[in-house]
């Protein structure tokens, strides 16, 4: 690309940093990721990640091939000659919601010290996701403290959130026409330096202040995870009055005013690294300037309470656990990622643990992080067929579509599916089954 940028990527070996880098790599800049994991940082300069996401390592493995993405521990030299620099430190749950903002304040005093002998103007453009308000009073200002330089004079600042869903977040990057860009700019000046960089790319540009940018992103996460909530309370109803919410969602469906693909699909709930800690920092932000947070507060209730219902259906269902042989299919929060950051698959594997039953667990591609949290309290397949293998019952928890092909159950020794995410026709299973799902009529014959 001839008018390619010089860029750097700060935590630039994350989920998202390293997908932004790859990807405005491909799209002819040359990127520089600075992050102060070693490992990783050896990784991306091998065009390989620390992490599975779909088309990832294809396009590392191509811009690294072609020099213009490279991964260090340096801060200096990376921002003297970036004209835009992406700030991408996560920003984790603490214990009471909040988020946990010591990564970004880190990245920001080298950002600051590296700013020091920087002569030319350039962007900064927070992509971590923090709440409303800590772009102008936490890193703007540590920025011109340490640095001794003036936003908005010396440099400016942008906020522009990620939408990347994980296992597409390569695409949804490249790609972000469904999404759409949001630009919170601190003057015009920065707003159009970095609508410079997003003129390649097919989607609309919204450009706004940067505590309004902040604002959406928590805003559109809250809204979808609501969205599963809601779902999830109207399924849990269903099942107590012998209704198949399935049939509910196409009526929902129907009325164009809801309309398909939306975030109604029933089950064990969201986990990820997104919904579950947005909410609750949106909700504690809510708390803090005297708004009582009701639907925020019932989304993460009704998300805490589906792994428990789920479980009661199957102790329900099954009777005493001890010594029963359960397949558990699925432990990433979603198909498509190694992902167990809040994965609903935790405290369903636990509570059967905590019951006695013996479990054979399988993710195509979370089993070896897997270890890290359930040990050899569980026992690990390699396939889906070697857990089910004389299997008395099976959970399913992510909606793969490996675990979507009803023959795959005729391997079972018992007859028990439980359906976590409704993958599953069941009346394409064999009819010895007894299927049972959080929205599904007890008692059906399938
Ligand atoms: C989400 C947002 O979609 C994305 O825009 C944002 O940038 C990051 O957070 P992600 O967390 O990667 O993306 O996954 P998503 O596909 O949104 O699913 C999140 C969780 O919700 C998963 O556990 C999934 O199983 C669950 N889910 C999703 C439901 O339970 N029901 C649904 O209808 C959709």
């Amino acid at each position: 690309m001839k008018d390619g940028l010089n860029i750097s990527v700060i935590g630039g070996t994350g989920y998202v940093g390293l997908t932004a880098a790859a990807c405005l790599a491909y799209k002819g800049h040359m990127v520089c990721c600075v992050d102060i994991d070693p490992e990783k940082v050896q990784l991306a300069n091998q065009g390989l990640s620390a992490f599975y996401e779909n088309d990832l390592e294809k396009i590392l493995k191509h811009v690294a091939s072609e020099r213009r993405l490279m991964a260090t521990l340096d801060y200096k030299g990376p921002i003297k000659d970036s004209s835009i620099v992406f700030l991408c430190a996560g920003t984790p749950s603490r214990k009471d919601g909040d988020i946990d903002l010591s990564q970004v304040r880190e990245a920001t005093r080298s950002i600051a010290r590296a700013l020091k002998t920087k002569k030319d103007y350039f962007v900064l453009v927070i992509k971590s996701t923090v709440m409303p308000g800590t772009t102008e009073s936490v890193i703007i200002p540590l920025l011109e403290r340490i640095s001794g330089k003036r936003a908005g004079k010396d440099f400016g600042v942008c906020v522009n959130p990620e939408f990347l869903r994980e296992g597409s977040a390569v695409k949804d990057f490249l790609f972000p026409k469904e999404q759409g860009i949001v630009i919170g700019e601190l003057d015009e000046k920065s707003g159009d330096w970095l609508s410079k960089l997003y003129q390649g790319f097919d989607a609309g540009i919204f450009r706004t202040t940067i505590n309004t940018a902040e604002m959406i992103k928590y805003a559109r996460n809250a809204y979808l995870a609501k969205d599963i909530s809601f779902a999830n309370e109207i399924a849990n109803i269903c099942q107590r009055c012998n209704i198949d919410f399935l049939e509910v969602k196409k009526g929902l469906e129907m009325d164009s005013r809801i309309g398909k693909g939306r975030f109604i699909n029933a089950g064990i709930g969201f986990g990820g690294s997104c919904f579950p800690k947005d909410v609750r920092a949106l909700a504690r932000k809510a708390e803090k300037v005297g708004i009582k947070p009701r639907i925020l507060r019932a989304t993460l209730e009704i998300n805490d309470y589906q792994p428990k219902t789920f479980l009661s259906l199957v102790r329900q269902t099954i009777g005493n656990l001890k010594g029963v042989k359960v397949a558990v299919l699925g432990l990433a929060f979603k198909s498509g990622t190694d992902d167990l950051r809040e994965s609903r698959s935790i405290p369903i594997v636990l509570g059967l643990l905590a019951e006695g039953a013996v479990l054979h667990v399988f993710d195509s591609k979370a089993g070896g992080r897997a270890k890290s949290i359930f040990g050899n309290k569980v026992h690990y397949s390699g396939t889906a067929k070697e857990a089910l293998i004389s299997a008395d019952a099976c959970i399913i928890t992510t909606e793969s579509a490996e675990f979507a092909d009803p023959k795959l159950y005729d391997h079972m020794r018992g007859n028990f599916i439980f359906d976590g995410r409704r993958v599953l026709n069941c009346k394409r299973l064999n009819r010895r089954f007894i299927y049972a799902a959080i929205g599904f009529p007890a008692g059906d014959k399938i």
